[in-house]
């Protein structure tokens, strides 16, 4: 197997390029992969200081290292979710991380400075885990990244959590979730810029990008996910990328392309309901308290849930 570029040993084959890699030339492709998705939907400008969410997993401490590889200035966002056995060993890879690289890292605990953790929060909301996780995560990206002077959040979601994504949103064509589903969406109405700059790599390549830099990631996935519909999608897309391999890249990047805006017009949400703030907390919202400050009062409220023991780890 031979690098495409330099004829030198390849470490890696990377089907939808019909192409090997050497070490080198891998690490670029990773750079360039991300420099184009960030110009193609102008996700970033060079002086823009970007909030990188890190959940001590591959992809997003490899988008981290990318940004700061292409010289943005980029500080970390660690969010303590309070799951047993994962949350702890998650953080404990994102300060390892910061401290090999000197980077910054913002933190911010649910359990310590917000009084709940997530899965007391799911257990009051009897929805699936994720729903009032990603409740939290979002409000407290926003409110870092509002409190910080950030210009941008950013996450490590890649081409495999996006085509899922997509593909489960086309399933129930769910018209407002895919008119929204891009990755960009422009600051708007006190809610900071977001940016999704892996688009355009695959699970797989932040993966071995991880390893050739030596980045060492959380390669649990969170016990409370196990088993939802998102990972399923993956699973059904994965083999269809190995009948026909590109099929992820096509079908979401053909959506952006000739689809979503067939689902909103501006595509940022302008338009919409008029925002207030919050009375409680003053982030922007649409009622009188805002959906985390609702959630954050019932979970302090109820009684604290275990998760049973740790998980053993690999
Ligand atoms: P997930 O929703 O777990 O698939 O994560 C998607 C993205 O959200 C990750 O790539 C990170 O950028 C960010 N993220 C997830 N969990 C955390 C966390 N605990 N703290 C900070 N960022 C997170
Ligand atoms: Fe949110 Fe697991 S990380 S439910
Ligand atoms: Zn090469
Ligand atoms: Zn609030």
């Amino acid at each position: 197997m031979k690098c495409r570029v330099c004829r030198g040993p390849a470490v890696i084959d990377i089907r939808r390029h019909n192409s090997n890699f050497c070490v080198d030339h891998f690490l670029k492709l990773c750079r360039d992969q991300v420099a184009k998705a960030i110009k193609q939907f102008s996700m970033l400008e060079p002086g823009d200081r970007v909030l990188v969410a890190v959940s001590g997993g591959k992809d997003s401490l490899a988008l981290w290292d990318l940004l700061v590889e292409l010289g943005y200035r980029a500080d970390g966002l660690y969010v303590g979710l309070g799951i047993d056995g994962y949350s702890d060993v998650s953080g404990e890879f994102v300060r390892r991380f910061v401290e090999e690289r000197g980077q910054t890292l913002v933190e911010v605990d649910l359990r310590a400075d917000e009084g709940f953790d997530v899965p007391t929060a799911a257990a009051v909301t009897r929805r699936v885990p994720c729903s009032a996780c990603g409740l939290s995560k979002r409000h407290l990206f926003d409110r870092a990244a509002r409190e910080g002077g950030y210009d941008a959040v950013a996450t490590g979601h890649n081409l495999d959590d996006e085509a899922a994504v997509l593909f489960g949103n086309l399933l129930k064509w769910q018209t407002d979730y895919l008119g929204r589903q891009r990755p960009m969406l422009p600051a708007r109405d006190g809610f900071p810029r977001k940016v999704k700059p892996l688009v355009r790599l695959t699970e797989r390549e932040t993966a071995a990008y991880c390893v050739l830099r030596g980045i060492d990631y959380q390669v649990e996935e969170c016990p409370m996910a196990a088993g939802n519909k998102h990972l399923g999608f993956k699973e059904t897309l994965n083999d269809l990328e190995v009948r026909s391999p590109g099929a992820k890249h096509d079908l979401y990047f053909g959506f952006l392309d000739r689809a979503v805006d067939r689902f909103t017009s501006a595509g940022d949400g302008s338009g919409d309901v008029e925002l207030g703030a919050c009375a409680e907390c003053g982030a922007p919202t649409t009622g009188e308290v805002c959906a985390f400050c609702r959630l954050a009062a019932r979970a302090r409220d109820a009684e604290p849930v275990a998760l049973g023991p740790p998980r053993r780890r690999r």
